[in-house]
């Protein structure tokens, strides 16, 4: 099947993170780092790895710190080599390779997922691209889940969502498929809703924040009224787009971690802690020792 490369992303970030205050009051939830990294940087990590050469970050007021991330720091920079620091060097240069390009296009109102992505339209334009929200943070032991979804468009030439199965109870925090199956842990979608309760989920496969979509969802973004909690809703462009086009969902495989949680973020924050390589081995030894301390606690 014949389709073109997918070259951009699109990185939503003006959300509020009103979640994390107070931390997230001066700094982006985007920043709130994983160990060493912030949440932001895996995001542009996957997208690179799947392709992306352009980055579209959909930034708001109080954002900077996030462009600045992604710019070269002169003073830092030099400061490390007249210090001979290598190894943080190449850190600190090494954040985005330098064939990508970051573009930053400023969401003036907060008025949804979906306008959001509207707003990288005359940067997109005509081409397949992805979307990932960063809070999203996913752990693959192989394909990163933008590469799986990559595979899934080179063969039908359509749009694809990543989804797992996510609790009943749960629903209401998710778009969620009525799926038809399609293959191995691909479905594709006959009807997708936006965080519906419980008793009216269609399904409990839940989309998750990575998704590659075809160009013709800007026409369908133009079309969307608000939506669920008043936004304009992505899911409900997907919804409009499925009566022009197949829109698939991919199952990936891999562990997903709910950054914009303070659970999930400190579930990855203890599993990305004992898969580092410098800090790993320390890290297992102190958690087994709490563990400890705690089965004691509890026997008592
Ligand atoms: C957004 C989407 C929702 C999706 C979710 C994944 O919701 O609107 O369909 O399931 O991301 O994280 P949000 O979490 O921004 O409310």
């Amino acid at each position: 099947m014949k389709h073109m490369k997918i070259r951009k992303a699109v990185l939503p970030v003006a959300g509020l993170g009103t979640r994390f205050l107070p931390a997230t009051k001066a700094s982006p939830k985007e920043m709130l780092p994983v160990v060493d990294k912030p949440l932001i940087q895996y995001a542009v990590e996957e997208a690179v790895q799947a392709g992306a050469e352009v980055l579209v970050f959909i930034t708001s007021r109080t954002k900077r710190a996030i462009s600045d991330h992604f710019d070269r720091a002169y003073e830092l920079e030099t400061e490390l080599s007249l210090r001979g620091r290598k190894h943080e060097l190449e850190l600190v240069q090494g954040i985005v390779p330098e064939h990508v390009t970051c573009v930053y296009i400023r969401q003036a109102e907060a008025l949804g997922l979906g306008h959001a992505v509207l707003c990288a339209e005359p940067v997109v334009g005509n081409e397949p691209f992805y979307v990932v929200l960063a809070d999203d943070l996913i752990a693959s032991d192989t394909q990163s889940p933008l590469l799986q979804m990559k595979a899934v468009y080179e063969q039908y030439g359509n749009s694809v969502v990543g989804v797992e199965r996510v609790a009943r109870e749960e629903t209401s925090h998710y778009g969620i498929i009525t799926p038809e199956p399609a293959g191995d842990r691909l479905y594709r979608i006959k009807h997708i809703v936006e965080k519906p309760k419980p008793k009216d989920a269609p399904s409990t496969l839940g989309v998750v924040g990575r998704y590659l979509l075809t160009p013709e969802i800007f026409e369908t973004l133009h079309e969307t009224r608000k939506g669920a909690g008043g936004e304009i809703q992505l899911t409900d462009a997907i919804q409009s787009l499925l009566d022009r086009q197949n829109v698939y969902a991919c199952e990936y495989a891999g562990v997903r971690y709910d950054c914009g949680s303070k659970l999930g973020y400190l579930k990855a924050t203890v599993e990305y802690g004992l898969k580092h390589t410098e800090l790993g081995d320390s890290f297992r030894s102190y958690l087994e020792r709490i563990g400890g301390e705690l089965s004691q606690m509890n026997n008592k």
